[in-house]
């Protein structure tokens, strides 16, 4: 018989829980489980806010300005071929920075973030076909294909700019907030690979089992 009430009570608890207060706004703070005079210096830590105001400084802001001529540690951004893809003479660079390895790694990381950020629009096979293509984005398949003379001729430097950039027409949006110059770099390598691809022969199929499996003689 206990039960009932032990039952009763729970499903009232929950249902109070559950529906009682709905819609019901409260004015006052809720009650503190840990209050201040109990618990020092736990929650209420002495802090500025961001762009709150502070007596300590004559100007009356907590936010500090950066000292002049001076550039966040790590943010200095001075090889101009690393971070803008030019040469000292302004020119755009035709090799890769001289602090990225071309290897297999930067190939792999460049197909990751190829697939992730560029594959909708340019197509698995760099050729605009994307699925993008059908929704209307226009250019892909002429300004848009890798497989162009005018793509296949640009420079690792103009390539590494359209991503950080943008094309210049601005259909196709800068990249430069979700890909590092790192990860630039390494899709401009994938690119790479996508037109040496598109051209290959049987000739460049050099592995004997691969050659038997494919039916070249
Ligand atoms: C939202 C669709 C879209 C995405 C995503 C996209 N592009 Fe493009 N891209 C375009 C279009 C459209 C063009 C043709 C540009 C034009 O007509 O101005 C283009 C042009 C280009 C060109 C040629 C630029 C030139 O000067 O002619 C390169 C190189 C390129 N994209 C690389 C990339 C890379 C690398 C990525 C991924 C980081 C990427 N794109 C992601 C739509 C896209």
């Amino acid at each position: 018989m206990r039960h009932v009430y032990l039952v009763t009570l729970f499903v009232a608890a929950l249902l109070v829980s559950i529906l009682g207060l709905r819609g019901v706004a409260f004015t006052s703070p809720p009650l503190d489980v840990f209050p201040e005079w109990a618990f020092p210096g736990m929650k209420y830590q002495p802090k500025f806010r961001p762009q709150s105001s502070s007596e300590f400084f004559a100007d009356g802001r907590a936010d500090r300005m950066p000292p002049a001529n001076t550039v966040m540690r790590g943010m200095l951004a001075e090889d101009d071929h690393l971070f803008r893809g030019k040469d000292a003479a302004g020119a755009w660079v035709k090799t890769f920075p001289a602090a990225i390895a071309v290897d297999r790694q930067l190939l792999e990381r460049g197909r990751d973030r190829y697939t992730i950020y560029c594959q909708v629009c340019h197509g698995a096979a760099g050729d605009g076909n994307g699925i993008t293509l059908r929704y209307g984005m226009g250019s892909l398949t002429t300004n848009g294909n890798y497989h162009t003379d005018r793509l296949r001729n640009m420079t690792e430097g103009e390539l590494f700019n359209t991503i950080t950039n943008g094309s210049v027409s601005k259909v196709m949006l800068p990249y430069a907030d979700k890909l590092e110059p790192a990860d630039r770099w390494a899709v401009v390598a994938y690119i790479r690979a996508l037109q040496r691809a598109h051209q290959g022969t049987a000739a460049d199929v050099t592995d004997a089992a691969a050659r038997q499996t494919l039916g070249i003689q």
